[in-house]
Parts: C-alpha cells; sequence; structure tokens
C-alpha cells in the first residue's frame, strides 16, 4: 500500500498554505522569540517548528489522497505544530530545570501556548503529545499522531544536518516581511536580508 505526495503540491503552495493556515501565530511577536533559540544542529525552534508544520501538512495531503473520506484538520494540523516546541528557553544551556527537557517540554509549551493563543483541543492534545512514547500518554487525534511523527523526521534530518525544508522556510519568512510590511526578512536574531523593492 503505497502513500506517496502529491506532485502538484510544491514547496512553494505549501508555504503559502501553511502560512495562510498559521498565521496569527507566524506573524506574533513571540514566535518570532523562538528564531533566537537552537533546536537541533544549527536549526533554530523557529525553524524547526516550521518543518514540522511543512511535513505534517504534506502528510495529511497524501493520507487524505490515498485515503479518500479520511479528513484532517489542517489548520489545527498546522497551528499545532507551529506551538509544539513553545516552550521558549535554550534548553543546551547547563540548568538544572533543563535536565528533565525531553518529558517537560510538552507541559512547557502548551502552557505558553495558552497564554499567548486560543487553542482548541486538537491543537492542545498536539502539543503536549508530540514527544510520544517518551512521554507515556499517547495522542488522542489523527492531527497529534501525524505531528508526532513529522517531529521525529524533523528532528533526525536536522540532527544529521539533511537541509529539507530551507526554501519552504525562506518562503515563510518572505509572507512574513511582506505582511510587516518592512520588506526585511528576519532569518534569526541577528541574520537579516532585504526583499529587493
Ligand atoms: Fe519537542
Ligand atoms: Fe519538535
Amino acid at each position: 500500500m503505497a502513500l506517496y505526495f502529491p506532485k502538484h503540491i510544491t514547496e512553494y503552495k505549501l508555504a503559502k498554505d501553511l502560512f495562510t493556515r498559521g498565521k496569527d501565530i507566524i506573524v506574533s511577536s513571540e514566535i518570532q522569540e523562538l528564531k533566537g533559540y537552537t533546536q537541533h544542529g544549527t536549526t533554530s525552534v523557529f525553524e524547526h517548528c516550521v518543518s514540522v508544520a511543512k511535513f505534517s501538512l504534506l502528510f495529511a495531503y497524501a493520507i487524505e489522497r490515498r485515503f479518500p473520506g479520511f479528513e484532517i484538520d489542517k489548520t489545527s494540523l498546522v497551528r499545532g505544530a507551529l506551538l509544539h516546541d513553545y516552550f521558549l528557553y535554550d534548553w543546551h544551556e547547563s540548568d538544572p530545570s533543563h535536565r528533565l527537557h525531553g518529558f517537560t517540554h510538552p507541559g512547557t509549551a502548551l502552557r505558553n501556548a495558552e497564554k499567548d493563543f486560543e487553542l482548541n483541543e486538537i491543537e492542545r492534545d498536539i502539543i503536549c503529545k508530540h514527544m510520544f512514547p517518551l512521554t507515556i500518554v499517547p495522542p488522542r487525534f489523527r492531527e497529534s499522531v501525524i505531528v508526532c511523527l513529522a517531529d521525529k523526521w524533523c528532528a533526525l534530518c536536522e540532527t544529521f544536518k539533511i537541509d529539507v525544508s530551507a526554501y519552504l522556510i525562506y518562503r515563510v519568512n518572505y509572507h512574513l516581511a511582506l505582511e510587516n510590511g518592512d520588506l526585511t526578512i528576519r532569518h534569526g536574531r541577528d541574520e537579516v536580508e532585504q526583499i529587493p523593492a
């Protein structure tokens, strides 16, 4: 039983889809803070979350295509994926409170996300179950299972420095710059690029 990615969905279209579905989160100044924290290798937490949202969307389109009638709430999927690591600290810094990061950060991310955004039940489940099976309670929704798998795939690629989302991340930052109207793409805390007028 083959599951293949629809060829007509390009990185360009995915970036637009992702930005539209997660716009309120991506344009918030709070989520931009994630550009200042490293997740795996040289990937920031922001880039990781966008990459997980991309693969979650891709998996969702592939599943819906393979199993017509099996619907996935793609907006909750993207919003949950964007916020799944919203823990807002550098887990590489040696600090006693970071020792159990793998187990505790889904709860921290959920508390932060609930403070800053309005979440539905699916989005809350995506965030707090994404580390399954490390955290023992399994995902409750199909969307949470998809993000859980996409997260592991992205973590693997980032750890081995396999670039799978650079163009899409660039496009998301491009949409953000256009939305802000300042034509400045902010890749990281200090790394900025001007969009040619
Ligand atoms: Fe995580
Ligand atoms: Fe993650």
